[in-house]
């Protein structure tokens, strides 16, 4: 069995600097924010895999059923020799396209890129004793910067699964789909995972379950902000909000300070003050429409060669041809 190579692209060093930019910026911004990114230390990545596990929380399920239904298909269509996993977690779900891809014969390498180092290797191990024969490459690294470092080669197929393209703000999508299509070769595919719009009723559950699980993990930013930079955050002080914005049509998670609070983060040298009822804006999880889909992809230099969804019509996977 060959050992997982791993490639690191964020070292402690440049996870510190990087950690403490954003908290400057965004705690010090008139309305406070934390990029999204920071909630995936070891604990937040095994908070995220039980949401995907939560009645209320339709996307993983939804995204199963269309690769289930459709991983063959994917496999004949691209032919691809290596699947780069972009934000790849614990990789569950892509089981089903190494399992495709490695029935038709053509896959040699699977690289997954995330920021979660424990994720990766959690689905390194498993991965590499069920698909012997599979050479698995881990890249720690930010997909908004390391993209350059993915393995060139021919036939590769970028799968960004999930939903997570929602998490990024418009003019970040853009900027992630040209970079995506940069590193590509004309007629090598891009295999992504939208969440669709539907009723706020089935929306706002799936980011703020009975359980509080997703509650929990947006909260967890702060205990990563306490653990790495020492900072002093009381999480019983905040509650987790999660609203649907209908004219940006996505979700807007954001910590709302309960009482007024004053908190110091020694590792950036800043006090910041919350106001009763101030929040912080922690993630925005945007949901698509086939047209807009269509359109971005278009704008970034792919055509859509298809478009799946699952029966209830609740989130879409399509298949792009780099052009
Ligand atoms: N693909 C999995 C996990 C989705 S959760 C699924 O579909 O269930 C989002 C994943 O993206 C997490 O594993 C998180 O660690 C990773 N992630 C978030 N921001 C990232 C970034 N900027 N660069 C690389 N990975 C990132
Ligand atoms: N990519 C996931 C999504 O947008 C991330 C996610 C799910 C998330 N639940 C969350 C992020 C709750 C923050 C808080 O569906």
């Amino acid at each position: 069995m060959n050992a997982p190579a791993l490639e690191v692209h964020m070292d402690a060093d440049d996870l510190a600097r990087t950690l403490r930019a954003d908290v400057i910026a965004g705690l010090t911004a008139d309305s406070k924010w934390l990029p999204p990114k920071w909630f995936y230390d070891a604990r937040g990545s095994e908070l995220f895999e039980k949401i995907t596990e939560l009645d209320e929380y339709y996307p993983t399920r939804s995204e199963r059923q269309i690769l289930h239904d459709h991983a063959a298909e994917i496999a004949s269509h691209t032919r691809a020799r290596s699947l780069l996993e972009l934000g790849s977690g614990y990789s569950t779900k892509t089981r089903l396209l190494l399992d495709a891809l490695t029935a038709a014969g053509t896959l040699e390498t699977f690289v997954p890129m995330d920021v979660s180092p424990t994720a990766l290797s959690a689905a390194a191990t498993r991965i590499t004793a069920d698909y012997p024969g599979l050479r698995v490459h881990n890249i720690v690294g930010d997909f908004a910067r390391h993209l350059k470092h993915l393995p060139d080669g021919g036939d590769r197929l970028v799968a960004f699964l999930g939903g997570t393209i929602g998490n990024l703000v418009p003019e970040e999508r853009a900027q992630f789909l040209a970079d995506v299509r940069s590193v590509l070769d004309p007629g090598e595919h891009l295999l992504l995972g939208t969440d669709l719009v539907k009723s706020p009723r089935v929306v706002v559950p799936a980011y703020d379950d009975a359980d509080g699980v997703t509650a929990d993990f947006n909260r967890n930013v702060l205990r990563v902000l306490n653990s790495s930079l020492d900072a002093d955050f009381d999480l019983d002080g905040f509650a987790h909000v999660a609203l649907w914005d209908a004219d940006r049509e996505w979700i807007e998670m954001r910590l709302r300070a309960r009482w007024p609070m004053r908190v110091t983060i020694p590792g950036v040298g800043l006090v910041v003050d919350f106001a009763a009822g101030e929040e912080v804006r922690t993630e925005v999880s945007a949901k698509f429409r086939r047209d807009g889909v269509d359109r971005e992809l278009d704008d970034a230099g792919f055509a859509l060669d298809h478009w799946w969804t699952d029966r209830d019509g609740l989130f879409a996977v399509s298949l792009a041809r780099a052009v």
